[in-house]
């Protein structure tokens, strides 16, 4: 019977669509599945939105819907774009469904029922954006939330408590028994010290608002989104129903089972995950990894920062494999990295468009040129045979240490891996040049010998791509006519396939990116208004000062050159009170018969002055384009002479 492996990304919050944050963990957790798959593991990987809360709340009334409708559209978002990545989740749960919400009611109801909830009071600084409560010690400078550094409120409320406090020393106990539990190691340290300083009971129901789950005996309480939402990993199973037996499979007999997290919620599922289990009688099957942030050169991402990147502005315009790649790849294990649109080009240009793009174009072309397209498994006793040699030894290195970094988590260690096998097979053209060994009849066996080695290292990077890349492989293995029992990680090993017949037109797997230009395209991705000019600025002013501005609706009724100036046009203009005569400096963009009969505005209180011989009594209202061109501002065809302008 296959093992099983069970994985798991956090419920994202629809508040909002979901940036490249959410999509870096859920392309970690399909890539990690796609790599179990092809290691003969049964696998189940679920996905989806954490539904109720205040701040669900608060999002749709923003947006003058009701939480249902809101959340509705965003996990259909949800949906439509891990699609578009690829993610091959077998189940998405929302916590809205009622498979969920039936079994968090009574999971809540059975604690409450065996005294590991009961009803007390809570007085404390409560943060709406992380729904949580903090101490006064916990707090920054005594007000601010510690984890996102919102403002806190002090609320006040009856309110149900979890017995954590029981419970410590057996989640000590337990961390110190399965040192795996947690990974990296410095989160489970963090961990253990947070534990060790002493775990106070959770308030783990709300009565300000009503998005939630009730409790089922006092139904004014909602279920504290947390114990709602960490249900999830056990209700998508079916725990607790009818049918469990996903939740037999894959939880109680299963093999492996993996929360993959951020360490923003780290302790949400190190340590009130684990107990609420521990209360129930679960198993704590799983293991944790927390992983680091992708931030931006200015910090966080966040809408007002203007420095948002959605993944699908990013596959959208350079492809979706490029996306994949980049995404697992450039965040270290366990800790933070940078997303820049610099890294973005510059990976996928050096990565994807030379070391395999070109290795793959340059080597089915030397197939062509050199054997019409056929070669077969070759060894002659020339002295190249060594560099062959070291290719078969270096590939079966880099199939070790790859699985060992995948079964780690340290999917981009991996992909360095394949970077390497990939690194030595070009360099191995270089070693031996084949168009001077070409060149030499007497040679063709070692020619032979080295294109082989080129196609057969090329099919077993790509077999490593497997789990990341969507498309290439699929375009590499068609080229090469590699059969389906070639394309396996069983079939991992130099030599498994033993001649090539390739094809006579390769195709270029991924177009080189202008760095310039498509830096520059990226970064205008993260923040469209970056476009907008700079205005000018000038010193804010009272609505009184503007009052004293005298702007009326004025209609020309005749207008001419200056006699002394070719920039002038001399205007008469009805404003109503009286027909008053106005010079402009409009004569570039404007004849006289144009602006006859226009109605426009006139600032009709400025002093007069006369401009090279010519009175003007007010000024006519023009905008200004970034080129310096002047236009009129018109006013509108429902405005008459003398009409105030406000
Ligand atoms: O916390 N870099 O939902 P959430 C990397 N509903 N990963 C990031 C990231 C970034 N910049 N930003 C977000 C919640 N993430 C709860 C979870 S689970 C029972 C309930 C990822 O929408 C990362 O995995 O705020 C992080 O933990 C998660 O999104 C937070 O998602």
């Amino acid at each position: 019977m296959k093992k099983t492996f069970y994985i798991t990304t956090p419920i994202y919050y629809p508040s909002g669509k979901f940036h490249i944050g959410s999509a870096y963990t859920t392309c970690l957790c399909d890539t990690l599945t796609r790599y179990k798959k092809e290691m003969g593991f049964d696998t189940h990987f679920l996905t989806g939105t954490d539904e109720h809360g205040l701040k669900i709340q608060e999002a749709a009334k923003a947006l003058g819907k009701t939480p249902l409708e809101h959340v509705d559209y965003i996990a259909g978002l949800a949906k439509e774009l891990w699609k578009g990545l690829a993610i091959e989740n077998d189940d998405f749960i929302r916590t809205t469904e009622q498979r969920h919400e039936v079994v968090v009611e009574n999971i809540f109801d059975r604690l409450l029922k065996q005294d590991d909830i009961y009803l007390g009071e809570y007085s404390g600084n409560y943060c709406m954006y992380c729904e949580a409560y903090f101490t006064q010690t916990q707090l920054i400078d005594g007000h601010l939330c510690p984890d996102c550094g919102r403002e806190t409120n002090i609320v006040k409320e009856e309110t149900y408590f979890l017995r954590l406090s029981k419970y410590a020393n057996r989640l000590l106990e337990f961390i110190d028994k399965y040192p795996e539990f947690i990974t990296p190691e410095t989160r489970k340290n963090e961990v253990v010290q947070f534990v060790k300083s002493g775990l106070q009971d959770l308030s783990v129901s709300r009565t300000a608002f009503d998005w939630g789950i009730k409790v089922k005996s006092d139904p004014k309480h909602v279920i504290y989104v947390w114990i709602d939402a960490l249900s999830n990993y056990i209700t998508a199973l079916g725990y607790d129903s009818k049918d469990d037996s996903l939740y037999q499979k894959y939880w109680v007999n299963g093999d492996e089972v993996v929360h993959v997290v951020g360490k923003d919620i780290l302790r949400f599922h190190a340590v009130y995950w684990p107990i609420m289990l521990m209360a129930l009688n679960i198993p704590i099957k799983f293991r944790l990894f927390a992983h680091g942030w992708y931030m931006m050169k200015d910090g966080k991402m966040s809408k007002s920062k203007g420095n948002v990147i959605y993944p699908e502005q990013l596959t959208e315009k350079y492809g979706l494999d490029p996306f994949r790649y980049y995404i697992v790849k450039e965040l270290p294990f366990g800790n933070d990295g940078m997303f820049t649109p610099e890294d973005y080009v510059t990976r996928t240009n050096t990565d994807l468009v030379n070391d395999l793009g070109n290795l793959v174009s340059r080597s089915i072309s030397m197939v062509n040129k050199y054997f019409n397209g056929s070669v077969s498994n070759k060894m002659t006793e020339h002295p190249y045979k060594e560099f062959a040699l070291d290719l078969e030894t270096i590939s079966k290195k880099v199939f070790v240490d790859y699985k060992f970094f995948m079964d780690e988590f340290k999917v981009s260690n991996a992909l360095f891996e394949v970077s390497r096998l990939i690194a030595r097979t070009n360099k191995i053209i270089d070693e031996t040049s084949p168009w001077d060994l070409a060149k030499d009849p007497s040679l063709r066996d070692t020619l032979e010998m080295v294109m082989y080695h080129l196609l057969e290292s090329i099919r077993l990077a790509t077999i490593l791509y497997i789990p990341v890349l969507i498309e290439t492989p699929n375009k590499i293995f068609e080229e090469l006519n590699v059969e389906k029992k070639y394309q396996t990680f069983e079939s991992f090993d130099f030599g498994k396939k033993s001649n090539y017949v390739v094809t006579n037109q390769p195709i270029h797997l991924f177009p080189r990116l202008d760095y310039d230009t498509e830096v520059e395209a990226i970064k205008n991705m993260m923040n469209p208004t970056q476009k907008h000019k700079e205005v000018i600025e000038k010193p804010e002013i009272g609505i009184d000062v503007f009052e004293q501005v005298n702007i009326l609706v004025g209609k020309v009724i005749s207008a001419k050159a200056h006699p002394n100036a070719k920039k002038l046009l001399v205007f008469e203009i009805n404003t109503g009170d009286r027909v008053r005569q106005i010079v402009s400096g409009i004569a570039e963009f404007y004849k006289p018969e144009e602006v006859l009969g226009k109605k426009l505005l006139v600032i009709a209180n400025l002093k007069p002055v006369k401009l090279r011989g010519e009175l003007s009594e007010g000024m006519i209202l023009c905008g200004e384009t970034e080129d310096h061109k002047l236009y009129i501002i018109e006013a509108d065809k429902n405005l008459e002479p003398g009409d105030n302008v406000r």
